[in-house]
């Protein structure tokens, strides 16, 4: 056949047809619950002034229904991270704080208790056969160390491991013998069970905090909502230390409107992430990946694959990660071998970026993605 050579070379071009698929941030790939049109209209209702607290009231009465704890035991902040900000620059006492971890681990926390003035150390979790011997390992380092504060994220960010509750209930006995304040962070508690969360526990455990956020499961990143679930004796330093009118009216409105019909919306996104995160981990199980240990309940995983820079080699072709060196301070084994991945949230995102992974790996095409 007589057909142009020159196509079978790669013709310069600055134009890509490699839309980007975002698999970076640990957002809800599904988007946000509908929001009724009741709420939308009433939305800038008093707006012009500062909200009266029956605002904030009427949304701990909606949180205490939906996470089952009592409404004077949540303190509302902006965001988790809102939350973590607080603890560390006004419930903890300044003088000498540490931090205690397993690291890899959300690193924005660690990086700010360091600002707060606090030290940080962690445990390595790959350095451990089982989570048995993981647990036991860091209640020995508790005794040891005897911190200001263990932090904890479950699930953890950026594996999407889950914890076992029990070993989570042990770590805070031990906390509690020594002193030390057991901070269980659960932004991405919405994709656990209400029976594998330590929400129950902070009526019981006096050295309890558990943090919990709107921006992941329940999809409303941009409205910076986050709560802290504390003991009663923890809860009076919280609720004295936030400041006047913290969450916006906005972000109270539209949390108060779509909680009523929560459980449909996170039955349905709990359902499709283990759909796309399944049929993930087969791909990039398929293309030589390494997936580290992960639970197929949670929206985000680590890999790993050797002597490559992974997200670069993501990135270039068109899919974005968060790289595994960002999360060094917490373990320094993490380098840019590693890379942490969001779910994608569509099947023509599922497809493409099985077709990209294959284009890399070499991988012949088969039918199913
Ligand atoms: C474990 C963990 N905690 C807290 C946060 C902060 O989330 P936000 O401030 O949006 O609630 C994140 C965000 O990535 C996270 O992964």
């Amino acid at each position: 056949m007589k057909l142009n050579p020159q196509l079978e070379t790669e013709l310069a071009t600055y134009v890509s047809s490699l839309y980007p698929i975002d698999c970076a941030l640990g957002t809800n790939p599904f988007g946000p619950p509908n929001l009724g049109f009741e709420a939308i209209s009433g939305l800038m209702t008093g707006m012009g002034e500062y909200y009266s607290y029956s605002h904030l009231a009427e949304l701990a009465s909606e949180v205490s229904k939906y996470a089952i704890v009592n409404a004077e035991q949540i303190t509302f902040t902006n965001g988790s991270m809102g939350a973590l900000e607080l603890i560390f620059n006004k419930v903890l006492s300044n003088d000498k704080k540490s931090m205690l971890g397993i690291g890899p681990q959300f690193v924005e926390a660690v990086s700010e208790f360091k600002v707060s003035g606090g030290s940080y150390s962690s445990l390595n979790m790959f350095d451990y056969a089982d989570e048995e011997s993981l647990f036991l390992a860091l209640q020995s380092e508790i005794r040891k160390q005897k911190p200001t504060l263990v932090y904890i994220d479950n699930p953890n960010n950026p594996t999407g491991r889950i914890y076992a509750r029990q070993h989570l209930v042990n770590v805070c006995k031990v906390c509690r013998e020594v002193g030390a304040i057991l901070l269980v962070d659960e932004a991405y508690g919405e994709f656990i069970e209400h029976e594998e969360s330590m929400l129950f526990e902070a009526a019981k455990c006096d050295n309890l905090l558990v943090l919990r956020s709107f921006s992941k499961g329940m999809g409303l990143a941009g409205i910076r909502l986050g709560y802290v679930v504390s003991s009663p004796s923890l809860s009076k330093y919280l609720h004295s230390s936030v400041v006047p009118f913290g969450p916006s009216l906005a972000s109270i409105k539209i949390a108060k409107a779509i909680l009523p019909d929560i459980e449909a919306y996170l039955a349905k996104s709990k359902f499709r992430t283990r759909h796309y995160k399944l049929a993930m981990m087969r791909q990039l199980e398929e293309c030589g990946f390494e997936v580290m240990e992960t639970s197929p309940k949670t929206p985000i995983l680590l890999v790993k694959k050797s002597f490559v820079n992974l997200a670069k080699l993501l990135d270039d072709n068109g899919i974005m990660v968060a790289s595994g060196s960002h999360f060094k301070e917490t373990n320094p084994q993490m380098d840019e071998q590693y890379a942490r991945i969001r779910i994608v949230g569509n099947d023509q995102d599922l497809w493409q970026f099985q077709y990209r992974l294959r284009q890399f790996a070499r991988v012949p095409e088969s039918t199913t993605p």
